[in-house]
């Protein structure tokens, strides 16, 4: 079987998308397809370059069963449009920086996350840094019910049945 790889960004990469990159993971585990499925994230910014995720953003995922202690930030770059099938902004600054650097004849491959989500009737998963907790539990239920839908569309990309 063939495999498709999935890249979520954010701004930088501490908050949004590693939360989104590990729900993801824990998603494509339990559905068997590891072995065909790529999880990455990264951040449009470079600030947070190196730095493990918020601890905010670690501590609200730690709660619902997922570890982002081991990710490292990065900032995306120009293979990433080669590297990946789709690559998913968490909102609208996101998606215009990410297209700003798409080179022609990838467009179709940068997405927003949330065009993915059957709950949820926003186009964006809200920035978390400068507000409370609150703002994290957000994220978390935003990108679990965007990611099964990222889920079932990358299995119709493998060629597989809807689950
Ligand atoms: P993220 O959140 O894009 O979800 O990782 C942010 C992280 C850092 C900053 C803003 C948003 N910042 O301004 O440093």
């Amino acid at each position: 079987m063939k495999s498709v790889a999935v890249c979520f960004v954010c701004l930088g990469n501490i908050c949004r998308s590693p939360t989104a990159e590990a729900i993801m993971r824990e998603q494509v585990e339990r559905a068997s397809l590891a072995d065909h499925i790529v999880i990455d994230s990264a951040g449009t910014g470079d600030w947070h370059v190196g730095e493990p995720p918020d601890k905010r953003a670690q501590a609200a995922a730690q709660r619902r069963g997922y570890d982002l202690a081991p990710l490292r930030a990065r900032q995306i770059a120009a293979e990433d449009f080669d590297r990946f099938d789709l690559l998913l902004a968490m909102d609208e600054v996101n998606l215009g920086n990410v297209r700003a650097l798409c080179p022609p004849g990838s467009e179709s491959k940068v997405r927003l996350l949330m065009e993915f989500a059957e709950h949820w009737d926003v186009r964006e998963v809200a920035d978390p840094y400068f507000g409370g907790a609150e703002g994290f539990e957000l994220v978390l239920d935003q990108c679990e019910n965007a990611c099964r839908g990222v889920l079932e569309h990358l299995r119709v990309a493998l060629g597989l049945a809807a689950a």
